[in-house]
C-alpha cells in the first residue's frame, strides 16, 4: 500500500525517543502511520503502541496499517490535549515515550476533501476533527473584520492582514465565500505577483491562520505540555515536531521551563521555592531535516525537533 504522507526526521525521531524493548509508547498524531510503524518495529514481542489522532480519517488508515501489532495496538480517535483521559480509559498509568509530529498530513492536505489547500476547490471547512463546532467557512463569512484580522496576524503573522479582510469583507457582502479556490483567488487577487521556485503562495499564511484558529492548535499544544508530565515514566521521552515558530515557541520555553522550574529570585543562595526539574533537553539546540531530506521532501523544510527526557523528581 502507497502512503502519500512522507513521515518527516523518521529516523532521528525514532532514535530520540530511544525505544526500550517492551515498552509502551504513544504517537499522539498518528496520521497515516509511518512514524507509528518505525516505532513498532523496534517494539520486541511485548512493547505496546498506542496511537490517537484527532482525525477520524487518520485513525482508519492507521488501524490497517498498523494492524500487524494485533492486541498490542491500541489506536483511537482523540486529542493529544485528552492524553491523560485516553490513557487512563485504558488503564494506563505512565509510557515510556510520546511522540508529537504536529501539523496536518499530506492526505489530509491532497484528500480529505477539507479545504485544507488553496489549490483545491473545496468547501471551506478544515476540521481535523469533523466533531468540532466551527468551520473555516463559518470564521471566513461570519467573524468581525476585527477578529479575522487578529486571527491573521497571530496565527499567520501575515503581515497583509487588514488589506486580505478588507477583501474577504467586501466579497461577502455580495454572496459568502464558499470554497478554498474562492478564498485563494480573492487573495491571489490583490498580491504582488512573485516569481521563483521558492516563492509561496500568497494565501499560505491565511490558510494556516484558519486552520489553527479552527482547531484550536495552539490551546491543545499548551494544553497537552502541562498535563504531560505527571504520564511519562523517569527516563522517558517526549520528541515534539513543530512546523511553525509559534508552535516551535512554546514547545521551546516549555522545555526550558521544566528544566529550570526554580522562580527563586537570582540573589537567593539557595532555591527554596523546592521545585524541581520535570525534563532535562536531551538536546539544548533543535533538530532540522538536512538537505537532503528537504529535497526529497519539501514539507519537512520548515520542520523543528526538541526532545527532553522525564527525571527523577
Ligand atoms: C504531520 S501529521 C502526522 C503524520 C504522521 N507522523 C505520519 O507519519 O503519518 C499530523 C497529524 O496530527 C493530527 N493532529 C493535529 N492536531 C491534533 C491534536 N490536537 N490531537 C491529535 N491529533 C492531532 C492531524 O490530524 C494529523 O493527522
Amino acid at each position: 500500500m502507497n502512503y502519500p504522507h512522507e513521515p518527516v526526521l523518521l529516523l532521528e525521531a525514532v532514535k530520540a525517543l530511544s525505544i526500550i524493548s517492551g515498552g509502551t509508547y504513544v504517537d499522539c498524531t498518528v496520521g497515516s502511520g509511518g512514524h507509528s510503524e518505525a516505532i513498532a518495529r523496534k517494539l520486541g514481542a511485548e512493547g505496546r503502541l498506542l496511537c490517537l489522532d484527532r482525525d477520524p480519517d487518520a485513525v482508519h488508515i492507521s488501524k490497517n496499517r498498523l494492524g500487524f501489532l494485533g492486541h498490542r495496538l491500541v489506536i483511537g480517535q482523540a486529542s493529544f490535549a485528552n492524553l491523560a483521559d485516553f490513557l487512563q480509559e485504558r488503564g494506563i498509568e505512565k509510557v515510556h515515550g510520546v511522540l508529537l509530529d504536529l501539523g496536518m498530513s499530506s492526505d489530509q492536505l491532497e484528500k480529505s476533501g477539507r479545504g485544507f489547500s488553496f489549490r483545491r476547490d473545496e468547501p471551506l471547512d478544515m476540521r481535523m476533527d469533523p466533531g468540532l463546532p466551527e468551520t473555516a467557512y463559518d470564521l471566513v463569512n461570519n467573524a468581525s473584520t476585527q477578529e479575522l484580522e487578529s486571527i491573521l496576524r497571530e496565527y499567520g503573522e501575515e503581515k497583509r492582514a487588514r488589506r486580505i479582510v478588507k477583501r474577504i469583507v467586501r466579497a461577502r457582502e455580495g454572496n459568502p465565500i464558499r470554497t478554498s479556490l474562492e478564498l485563494a483567488e480573492l487573495i491571489k487577487a490583490i498580491s504582488p505577483v512573485r516569481r521563483g521556485r521558492t516563492a509561496r503562495h500568497p494565501a499560505t499564511k491565511t490558510f494556516q491562520a484558519l486552520r489553527i484558529a479552527v482547531n484550536h492548535e495552539l490551546e491543545q499544544l499548551v494544553l497537552f505540555l502541562e498535563r504531560l508530565p505527571g504520564l511519562v515514566r523517569e527516563g522517558g521521552r517526549v520528541v515534539i515536531i513543530s512546523y511553525h515558530s509559534l508552535e516551535d515557541r512554546i514547545v521551546k520555553q516549555q522545555m526550558e521551563k521544566w528544566e529550570h522550574p526554580c522562580t527563586c529570585p537570582p540573589d537567593f543562595p539557595q532555591c527554596v521555592c523546592g521545585k524541581r526539574p520535570l525534563f532535562i533537553r536531551v538536546r539544548k539546540r533543535a533538530i532540522r531535516p538536512g538537505s537532503r531530506e528537504i529535497a526529497r521532501n519539501p514539507r519537512a523544510r520548515s520542520a523543528v525537533m526538541r526532545v527532553a527526557e522525564r527525571v527523577l523528581q
